[in-house]
Formats: structure tokens, C-alpha cells, sequence
């Protein structure tokens, strides 16, 4: 091609785009920025942290449930928590989404945006998705309904949202649907599905907020072994995209999902490692283990 027909073939394709723009800006199917969910805002994670706990104190009637916790998570990260009942894993959480106040301590996201100045609604904006140890989804509703509310968020009307849908907004529903494995069930009423797959669901709904880290109280409790071993597959593929910090009780799960464990006692890190040296532990063996 000589040089002034590759010139013209270039401003071709400026024009295309330029003309591009004025279609897409005028197409009845593109979502307009006051119906979309808040994007993230921007967490730094240069310094290879995405969250970062240091110094975390709190007392409930004189009781310190949580006394001198340091926590750091990478971005990516798959990390479980585990400890005795009252060792102040969901306080922890709680600290993490703004539902608690320490009274000591520093708890960042990234290295520039300092939880404890943002409230709960800020927060879980800012990209920190929560699932709770019951499954809270919308019962009457589909499957696939119930991950379109979840995309659509609180700030604006399903209905709206629904018929201005975007053909990318359908394949990102799509693309989790097969992630949490429910897309024979897309079209039944989530109240018909079995608590495991309610689960499932659930993690979904969050993962349409495109969280950078996902919370997990207790996921499979009350589940099968089947639907632990998927459960299991489920957040190992989430990792890496996300970082997800599970706190968990059934040690064979925690075995078959953990790279890095982190051993909670008397709202204090008692150990962390993987899991053969938290079991070989003495510390943890007395305090969590050791029957
Ligand atoms: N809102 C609260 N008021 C008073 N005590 C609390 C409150 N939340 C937690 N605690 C106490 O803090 C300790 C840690 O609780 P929790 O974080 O629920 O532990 P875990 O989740 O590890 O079982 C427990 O002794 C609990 O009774
Ligand atoms: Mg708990």
C-alpha cells in the first residue's frame, strides 16, 4: 500500500469510529451513566496490598473482642479465616464493611482509601461485596432476574434498567450465570433452588457489583459434600479476579480451597501460614484443634 493510501485508510477508520460514537450515543439500548451502578472508585494497589488491617482494637462493654489485629490481603487473594466461636471473625468483617467502628487501628483499601472515614453505603461501593452466612435472594424471582437486579443495584428502577439492557450487560450475566454453574436454572424461581445453589446464586448477585473483594462468612455450611467440593471450585476460580477472604469452620474445606490461613484467636492473628503448618501448630492445636 503506498503511503497516502494508508493516510486515507486511516482517516477511514477515524471517520467509522467518529461516526460509531454518534450511533452509540444515540442507540436506545445504551445504559446512561445516571442509571448505572457507581463505578468503583479507584484503590490503589501498587503496593501489592488490597487490604490492610493494622493495629484494630474494639470493645464491647469492656470486652475487646478484636485486640491489636493486623491483617493484609493481596489483590487476587484467596485467604481463609478460621478460629473458635467468639473469636471475633464477623466482628472483623463488620470493621472491614463499616458496620463496626473500631476504637484503634488503621483499616485501608489499597493504600488510599481509608475505610474508617467511609460509611457501610461507601464502602461496598467502593468495591467490598459481603455475603452473609443465610442466602438473601429474591425468592419469586428467576435465576436470571435476580443477577439482573443485582447488576441494575439500588440506585435505580429494575424495570428501567431491564429494557435499556445492553447486549455486553446480558453477556456479563451470562458469564456468571456459568461461573456459579446455574444456567440450566436460569429461568426457575430462585426460591426452588437447594440452599447450596441459593448460595451460589448469592455469590453471583455480588459479583455483578464487580466487588475487588469478597467477603464470605461461612459458606457452606448446611451444604453436601458435593456441593462443598463445587463450592469449593467456585471460589478457587474467583481468586485472582477478586480477592476473597472466607471465614469458614469445616477444616476439609478450608484444606481444599486454602493457600494462606489465617488462625483468629481472642480477636488476636494466633498464626498464619498454610495449612499443614497451622495444623502441626502447637498454639492452634491447644487453642482450636486439639480435642
Ligand atoms: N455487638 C456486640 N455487642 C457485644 N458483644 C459483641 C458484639 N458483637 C460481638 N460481640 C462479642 O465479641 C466476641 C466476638 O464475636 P464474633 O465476632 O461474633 O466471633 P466469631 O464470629 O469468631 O464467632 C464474642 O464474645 C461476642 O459475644
Ligand atoms: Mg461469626
Amino acid at each position: 500500500m503506498s503511503r497516502s493510501a494508508a493516510v486515507t485508510s486511516m482517516m477511514d477508520v477515524k471517520g467509522v469510529k467518529a461516526l460509531e460514537g454518534v450511533q452509540s450515543f444515540l442507540r436506545r439500548d445504551e445504559v446512561f451513566d445516571f442509571i448505572k451502578p457507581v463505578e468503583n472508585p479507584l484503590v490503589d494497589t501498587r503496593k501489592n496490598i488490597l487490604l490492610y488491617l493494622e493495629g484494630v482494637s474494639v470493645s464491647f462493654d469492656g470486652f475487646k473482642a478484636i485486640n491489636d489485629l493486623n491483617l493484609y490481603i493481596e489483590p487476587g487473594e484467596l485467604r481463609c479465616i478460621i478460629g473458635p466461636n467468639g473469636a471475633g471473625k464477623t466482628t472483623m468483617m463488620d470493621i472491614i464493611t463499616g458496620k463496626t467502628r473500631p476504637d484503634e487501628g488503621e483499616v485501608w483499601l489499597g493504600s488510599n482509601l481509608n475505610l474508617l472515614k467511609m460509611d457501610e453505603a461507601d464502602i461496598a461501593n467502593a468495591g467490598i461485596g459481603r455475603k452473609f452466612q443465610k442466602p438473601t435472594v429474591f425468592e419469586a424471582l428467576s435465576v436470571w432476574e435476580n443477577l439482573e437486579l443485582a447488576m441494575a443495584g439500588v440506585r435505580s428502577t429494575w424495570g428501567a434498567f431491564r429494557a435499556i439492557m445492553s447486549s455486553s450487560q446480558r453477556d456479563e450475566v451470562k458469564r456468571v450465570l456459568a461461573l456459579i454453574g446455574l444456567e440450566k436454572s436460569k429461568n426457575e424461581p430462585a426460591g426452588k433452588l437447594s440452599h447450596g445453589q441459593k448460595q451460589w446464586l448469592e455469590i453471583g448477585m455480588l459479583l455483578m457489583q464487580k466487588p475487588q473483594l469478597l467477603l464470605v462468612d461461612e459458606p457452606v455450611a448446611g451444604m453436601t459434600h458435593q456441593e462443598m467440593d463445587r463450592t469449593a471450585e467456585l471460589l478457587l476460580s474467583l481468586a485472582g479476579e477478586q480477592s476473597v477472604v472466607v471465614v469458614e469452620h469445616d477444616m476439609e474445606f478450608v484444606r481444599s480451597i486454602a493457600s494462606t490461613v489465617t488462625v483468629l484467636h481472642q480477636g488476636h492473628v494466633l498464626a498464619e501460614g498454610n495449612m499443614d503448618s497451622i495444623q502441626s501448630n502447637p498454639k492452634v492445636r491447644e487453642v482450636y484443634l486439639g480435642n
